[in-house]
């Protein structure tokens, strides 16, 4: 019997994103809250580990890519990009951008994938490993085992390569002071079923595992993948979500280096 390349939870997740591509980014509130990410990244290159002009070669992972927007924020700075997202729609409105925008497919391209599944298929090859940078970006809350999915990106890194993570702070907790800081200390971000979700009957809300990730548990994650040099900082201002019933939720950026041989 063929080993499925997709996990069980990326299963759900697949069904779910394929209808989606259309329509959710045209959502206002998705579009500000990409451009934020965009605006961050684009500013915090010296963070991320960019070099500018950079010196030698970079490739980047931009793993649960969607249509793209890690990468689109950080083409001008690496040489190669691999996306991989399970679902078959947004791998091709990645594609189909990189297509548009006269990119080679040497230099960017994503195919289909899940690394929490029992098959790796073509995510096995050479092409798929080595990366000095690997971003997951809005994409963690939407796995059920967050510990072994930074373990499998780690190990699709380089040593001393980066993982950066873009999620939400738990939406138990307070927002940053003005000066970036948190206003108290966060509590652990909880494992959610769909009754618990804060999204309510936001289409998206069985797609979600975990409310958010806390600075502590984000540490917890990276020290178990043997990474160092972690650090978690906010985006300057909080994002507006509407599906939230607060109307808001406090974005963060994360990051852990693989040791170095
Ligand atoms: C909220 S979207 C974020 C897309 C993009 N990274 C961004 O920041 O706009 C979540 C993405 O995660 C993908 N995804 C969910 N579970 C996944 C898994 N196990 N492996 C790979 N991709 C997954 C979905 O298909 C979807 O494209």
């Amino acid at each position: 019997m063929a080993t499925s390349t997709l996990g069980a939870f990326g299963e759900v997740n697949r069904k779910h994103w394929d209808t989606q591509v259309e329509q959710i980014f045209k959502e206002p509130w998705i579009q500000n809250l990409t451009r934020q990410i965009y605006n961050h990244l684009r500013s915090n290159l010296d963070w991320i580990g960019i070099q500018q002009p950079s010196q030698t070669p970079t490739k980047m992972l931009d793993y649960a890519c969607g249509p793209g927007i890690a990468s689109q924020a950080m083409l001008p700075y690496v040489t190669e990009i691999r996306g991989i997202d399970v679902s078959d729609s947004m791998v091709d409105k990645f594609n189909a951008g990189a297509r548009d925008a006269g990119i080679s497919e040497i230099q960017m391209h994503a195919v289909r994938g899940d690394l929490l599944a029992p098959a790796q298929g073509s995510l096995e090859s050479q092409d798929f490993y080595g990366f000095d940078l690997a971003i997951m970006s809005m994409a963690l809350h939407h796995i059920d085992n967050p510990e072994t999915m930074i373990a499998k990106l780690v190990e699709r890194l380089k040593p001393g390569g980066t993982v950066l993570i873009i999620d939400w702070v738990p939406s138990k907790t307070a927002f940053c002071r003005s000066d970036g800081s948190p206003s108290h200390e966060y509590s652990h971000g909880f494992r959610m079923d769909s009754s618990q979700s804060d999204l309510g009957q936001h289409p998206s809300s069985h797609t979600v595992s975990f409310d958010g990730f806390s600075e502590k548990h984000m540490n917890d994650i990276f020290a178990k993948a043997k990474c160092s040099e972690f650090d978690y900082v906010l985006a300057t201002s909080p994002s507006e979500v509407p599906p939230d019933p607060s109307g808001q939720k406090q974005m963060f950026f994360a990051k852990g280096t693989k040791h170095r041989m």
